[in-house]
């Protein structure tokens, strides 16, 4: 009997291949590339995917043989759930394995916006020495709105809150003791909106979250404010971004998402306010090297046909 066949979509991290071992036929795809996709992933029995890869009803429906889809990483935004499960195809994250990498990119824009660090970098290499220009605001004492206080918000609050800021969040699934716990007080969007010196948004991109943060919401914040978004592109709307940007309504942006991507050439990037970094939130070796090894041990058990815990 030939080995089961796993199509690997997007580029992992090689512990992934090693923590599946001898027993499957690796294949490998650009998952990015539609033709491609639905062409390699007709007779395989599992597909392992970042966030690149659409598998929707069109691919599941391509995929006869197929019994999971594997995504290695947080979110499920990039797979047709309700179409697998349909198609009797099981679905596999690996849902902390990037929470600190993600927090700590979301702190990293966070500071280089307040401090003008992307934009002083650019400027000096080009040979200009100016230190009047990029003088930028401290984070202590300041104000930091955190949207979504899930694993990843709680991991910035954490964090920032070493540095002196005082935490507020929007969260309305938390618990209010366990955000007492952690020293942050739970707001309304509105009134977070209005207190904010910082904004972070860790939500998953769901149909209510698209442009939460869009034109009413950017009318409703403090003119310096400076707002982060390394969750899921479009839950910040762009044009109302780049609205407030140019009406300098706002201080400054920290984007790693886009609602469209891959993303070379948006209008906000003109901004030197603006710090844009290209979905990183995933990217550290630590964060690729623990979700390939927890969705290839899933895949693992799934094709075995044993029971897959919950990670
Ligand atoms: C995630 O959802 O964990 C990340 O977006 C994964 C990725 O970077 O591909």
């Amino acid at each position: 009997m030939s080995n089961p066949v796993v199509l690997i979509a997007e580029e992992l991290s090689p512990a992934t291949v090693d923590a599946l071992g001898p027993d499957f036929e690796i294949r490998h795809c650009n998952g990015a590339d539609r033709a491609e996709l639905l062409s390699a992933i007709t007779d395989v029995d599992a597909i392992l995917i970042r966030s690149a890869t659409k598998v929707d009803a069109e691919a599941v429906a391509a995929a006869s043989k197929l019994k999971v889809v594997a995504r290695a990483g947080v979110g499920l935004d990039n797979v047709d759930v309700s179409a697998a499960t349909k198609a009797g195809v099981m679905v596999v994250n690996a849902p902390t394995s990037n929470i600190v990498t993600a927090a700590e990119l979301a702190c990293g824009l966070l500071i280089s916006v307040a401090r003008n660090i992307a934009p002083a970098n650019a400027a000096l290499k080009q040979g200009e020495w100016k230190r009047n220009k990029y003088t930028g605001v401290e984070l202590a004492e300041k104000t930091l709105g955190v949207v979504g206080l899930g694993r990843i918000g709680a991991l910035v609050a954490q964090r920032m809150s070493a540095f002196g800021m005082k935490i507020v969040a929007y969260d309305p699934y938390i618990q209010p003791a366990r955000a007492a716990q952690m020293g942050v007080k739970i707001l309304s969007l509105d009134e977070l909106l209005q207190v904010s010196d910082f904004i972070t948004v860790h939500l998953p991109k769901t149909p209510e979250t698209v442009g939460l943060i869009g034109e009413e919401a950017l009318r409703k914040v403090k003119p310096h404010v400076r707002i982060v978004n390394a969750a899921r592109g479009g839950i910040v709307d762009e044009e109302a971004l780049f609205a407030a940007l140019k009406e300098g309504r706002i201080g400054g942006a920290g984007l790693d998402v886009y609602a469209k991507e891959p993303c070379t050439d948006s209008p906000l990037f003109q901004f030197d306010n603006v710090v844009a970094t290209p979905h990183l939130g995933a990217s550290t070796d630590e964060a690729q090297e623990k979700a390939g090894i927890s969705v290839a041990r899933s895949v693992r058990l799934a094709l075995a046909g044993e029971l897959v815990p919950d990670a």
